[in-house]
């Protein structure tokens, strides 16, 4: 069962109008005092909540955190259940890999605030300070490790939904899985699994987006933006996050049964760097050419100056100053 803080919350964010002091106490089994106690403890955690002595209590305002009591109720499907918050954290990827080796289900959830030692794409760090949207969330994909490469395609697809479906803006995606918004990088996506030569025994889909973030550290000032930047307004995290959870939960079952070929006219849609120059690094080997198209097996098709055309799996793509993003 929840914490009586998250059921309280819940019933606040869930309440048409006033919640009776008596009924909620009743509801939730404690006194009207203890119920008074968690009301302060909210209270002194942001949210704004009125109390009268004959009506109750009613939530005016919610402050913009992920606390599960507020995040619980904006979610629709299985995704997000179990939901574990943590205000600072080294790396969610980390600890959703620690939960996942012990057991953790399908669609468990690790959400920070913070990470001091998010990581990114080829081992890089992941800058995460509060008001990003950083979480993890646990699969355990019936596919052969072969297939599984496209999943943070299909993952960073569903995040661009999931921003266009609330914010009604629609980020542009870059190859393999990076986010991008005016030719900036406002977030990414990390996938790390556990498998053997036939069977993936679990997969941890990170995802890292600039929300509500408007300072970067110097060297990532010209590369990065976030959404606030972009929108100039505050993003409900929550809400999403919920959002985002409920896409991806919608294409996931089916990218399992099909693969990703059912994705990819969406995918390609919002790629930036498609019929574009570019250079391409994979792990040292770098490629320049023009990016003629992906695969349904989510590899990247280069033409290259000679005529010839390769086909790579990974690599950080740079698009070429003057033609485009
Ligand atoms: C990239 O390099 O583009 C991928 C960045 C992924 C960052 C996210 S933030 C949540 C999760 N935890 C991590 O340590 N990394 C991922």
């Amino acid at each position: 069962m929840q914490p009586l803080r998250e059921r309280l919350m819940t019933r606040l964010l869930t309440a048409e109008g006033y919640l009776s002091g008596t009924e909620v106490s009743q509801d939730l089994g404690v006194s009207r005092e203890a119920v008074w106690k968690h009301i302060r403890a909210l209270r002194r955690e942001g949210f704004v909540i009125s109390a009268s002595p004959r009506k109750g209590y009613l939530l005016l305002d919610v402050p913009d955190v992920l606390h599960p009591g507020v995040v619980l109720p904006s979610l629709t499907g299985a995704f997000g259940r179990p939901y574990h918050y943590h205000g600072v954290l080294s790396s969610t990827n980390d600890r959703a890999k620690e939960l996942a080796h012990a057991g953790a289900v399908e669609g468990t959830v690790v959400a920070a605030e913070e990470q001091t030692g998010g990581r990114g794409r080829r081992g890089r760090l992941w800058h995460s300070p509060h008001g990003g949207l950083w979480f993890s969330l646990i699969l355990r994909p019936t596919v052969s490790p072969a297939e599984i490469h496209t999943l943070s395609l299909l993952v960073s697809l569903a995040v661009v939904q999931g921003v266009e479906e609330l914010l009604g803006i629609r980020p542009d995606l870059k190859w393999p899985n990076d986010i991008i918004l005016d030719g900036r990088k406002a977030g990414g996506v990390l996938v790390e699994i556990s498998a053997e030569a036939e069977q993936v025994h679990y997969a941890v889909a990170g995802v890292g987006l600039n929300v509500n973030i408007t300072f970067f550290p110097e060297e990532l000032e010209a590369f990065a933006t976030s959404l606030k930047i972009y929108t100039e307004k505050e993003t409900c995290r929550a809400r999403l996050l919920g959002v985002i959870l409920k896409t991806l939960e919608n294409s996931y079952f089916r990218w399992c049964r099909e693969g990703f070929a059912p994705f990819l006219k969406d995918y390609k849609e919002r790629l930036c760097c498609l019929e574009k120059e570019v250079v391409v690094d994979d792990a040292g080997r770098v490629f320049g050419g023009v990016v003629l198209d992906v695969e349904a097996g989510g590899r990247l098709v280069l033409g290259l100056p000679d005529g010839k055309t390769i086909h790579l799996s990974g690599g950080e793509v740079t698009v070429r100053e003057g033609s485009g993003p």
